[in-house]
Formats: structure tokens, sequence, C-alpha cells
């Protein structure tokens, strides 16, 4: 943005009438403060915002080569930061409207107002746009800082305790790939990944000798465990994410028929993001490779939920799980990287 006290603003003018173009000519002329390009085509609007970068855009919208809406489409996908201020016809003024919900920042109605308010107008949907521009940046770094807290917090788990190293992070990217293979919104699938990726942060509650002993467990030992979804669920409730991450990190060992912990839980008694969440547990489980055993493979995990389907697992998901192994070539996507990491 050019620094308004000493260089002038850079301003294009696409109108496709001359008397109009020359009017706002004129008056802005009056005012000061402006450096004016002028068109009255589309194709060369573009050329001239890709060769000189104004500071803004004085956009009527009715152009030889384009019509209403298209003309602010085109504008805003060659230029996403620069500033329009919609020129209209009083007749336009319900399309101004339109283009102000499309992101244009302000609109001026031909043959209203001096060269005063040209002027005010423009200048502020340059601050405008610029407050706009810092708003998006700061909350896409907040939500980068959100998804890092996340893996960072996921990853303190891990290396505390050998049996679940890289097993969060391979449950989220199974869990993610059977939400998007049952059509969930893209919001929901990464709700699943960023609740699968801390789902036994709960463990950090037990003790090291329990998690990584290997054989069967004593009762003592094992009721111990079945506290890490509960424990869970109390680390991550005073989150507001704006997903039911503590529900699923609560119900990610219940069952479909009720024999699950901690609540025995039926059905669609608990949210289809932990019965998801389980079956990408379990198969992952058997699986992969554990301290005290050598990976089952992918045929026996497959085989326990398909055995179980209906019974411990929600067959819908079930299904959905089998085809993205059967379209990943036999295997779960361990390796792929979701678009929003
Ligand atoms: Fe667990």
């Amino acid at each position: 943005m050019a620094n308004m006290s000493v260089s002038p603003v850079e301003l294009l003018l696409v109108d496709d009438n001359p008397g109009d173009a020359r009017l706002v000519q004129i008056m802005l002329g009056g005012v000061g403060g402006f450096r004016l390009a002028c068109t009255g085509c589309l194709r060369e609007a573009l050329a001239l915002i890709a060769a000189r970068a104004p500071d803004a855009v004085l956009l009527d919208l009715s152009l030889p080569d384009s019509q209403g809406m298209n003309t602010v489409d085109a504008v805003r996908k060659a230029a996403p930061t620069l500033p329009v201020v919609v020129l209209t016809g009083l007749d336009d003024e319900a399309a101004a409207l339109q283009a102000i919900r499309l992101g244009c920042q302000d609109y001026l109605v031909k043959g209203q107002g001096d060269g005063d308010l040209i002027r005010r107008i423009v200048l502020y949907a340059i601050e405008r746009k610029a407050a706009d521009e810092e708003r998006r940046r700061s909350a896409e770094q907040l939500k980068r800082i959100q998804r890092q807290t996340v893996r960072a917090v996921s990853l303190t788990l891990e290396l505390r305790d050998p049996y679940t190293a890289g097993h969060q992070r391979r449950v989220a990217l199974l869990a993610s790939a059977i939400g998007e293979e049952m059509g969930l919104l893209g919001h929901v699938v990464e709700g699943l990944y960023t609740g699968a990726l801390i789902h036994d942060i709960g463990k950090i509650a037990v003790p090291s000798d329990i998690l990584s002993r290997p054989g069967k467990l004593s009762d003592a030992a094992f009721s111990i465990i079945k506290e890490h979804p509960e424990t869970g669920r109390e680390i991550v409730q005073g989150i507001e994410f704006p997903w039911p991450v503590a529900t699923m990190i609560l119900q990610h060992h219940e069952r479909f028929n009720g024999s699950g912990y901690p609540g025995g839980l039926k059905g669609d008694e608990t949210i289809l993001e932990a019965r998801i969440l389980a079956v990408a547990d379990v198969v992952e489980a058997i699986s992969s490779h554990r301290p005290y055993r050598a990976a089952l493979g992918m045929a026996t995990a497959l085989d326990e939920i398909e055995t179980n389907a209906d019974s411990l697992y929600d067959p819908v998901v079930v299904t959905a799980c089998l085809d993205v192994v059967r379209l990943n070539g036999g295997s779960a996507p361990w390796e792929s990287r979701p678009s929003w990491e």
C-alpha cells in the first residue's frame, strides 16, 4: 500500500463510459493525492493490475467484455488483496451490494458525490482491506498454532510410551481417510484427524511400566488402563475445539454392542467420529509392530473388523475402512499427508 502522506495513491479507474471516467478524473484531480490509470475493458484492466499493482481499483461492473459479478470475480481472482470499490449506475445498486458480499470494499453511485467523497471512499477501502488481510493472516496463524500444538501434545505422549510411538498419527491418517470415504464434510474430517491425533492422551496418567508391559495384563493393571478415555476427556475438555474432540476421546473404546468402556454405550449412543476412531484404532493396533510382538498384518486386522462388524464395530464404518484399504492397494494410507497439515 502507498504511504499516503508522501506518495500518491495509485488508482485504477475501470469505466467504459468516457464521460463518466472523465468526470471522476476531474473530481479526483481537484482533491489531489491520486495517480490514475484508466481503461474501459476488463482485459486491459487485468493487464494493468498485473503490470502496475495499483493500491485500489474503481470498478464499473458492466464493461464491453464482462458483466456484473463476472467482473468482480475476475478482478478478485487476479488480485485477491486488491481493494475494490464498485462504480455503479443507480439501477446497479443491488448488484453493487452483491459485490460487497463477494468481497468488494465499497461502492460509489455514478453521478453522486464529489471528489472528496470519492477520495474518502477509496482511502477507507484501502484501510479496510488492509485490516481484513491482517485479520485473515492472524486467523490462519492461530489455526497453524492450534495444529502444531496438537501435534506437539501428541508427540509428548508418544515419546514417553514406546507402545504408542507413531500410533496416534497413523490412527489419525486412517480415521480421516475413512471419514472422507464416508463423504463427511472436510471440517468434520479435520476434527476427526485432530481427535485421533491425541486420542490416547489420557495414558499420560498410566504408569509407564504398565504401558510397556508385554503379555497379558493383570485385572488391576487393566482397570488403570481403562481410565485413560476419561482422563483424556478431562485433559482436553477445557479446550474450545470447533469439534467434539473430548467426546471422541471419551468414547473411543466403546463398542457397537455396548461391550466397551467406560460407558458401555451402544450403536449411535456414541458419536460417529468415535465409532470411526474405534475402527481405525483397532486396525492400526493389530496391523502394526509392537515392542513385544511382530506386526500381525493388515489381513488379520481387516478380518477382525469384518468378523465383528455389527457386534463390536459400526458396520458402515467397517465397510468404509475396507474400501479405504482396498483402494490404497491393500494397506492403510500411513504415508499420506492431510491437506490441512
Ligand atoms: Fe485408547
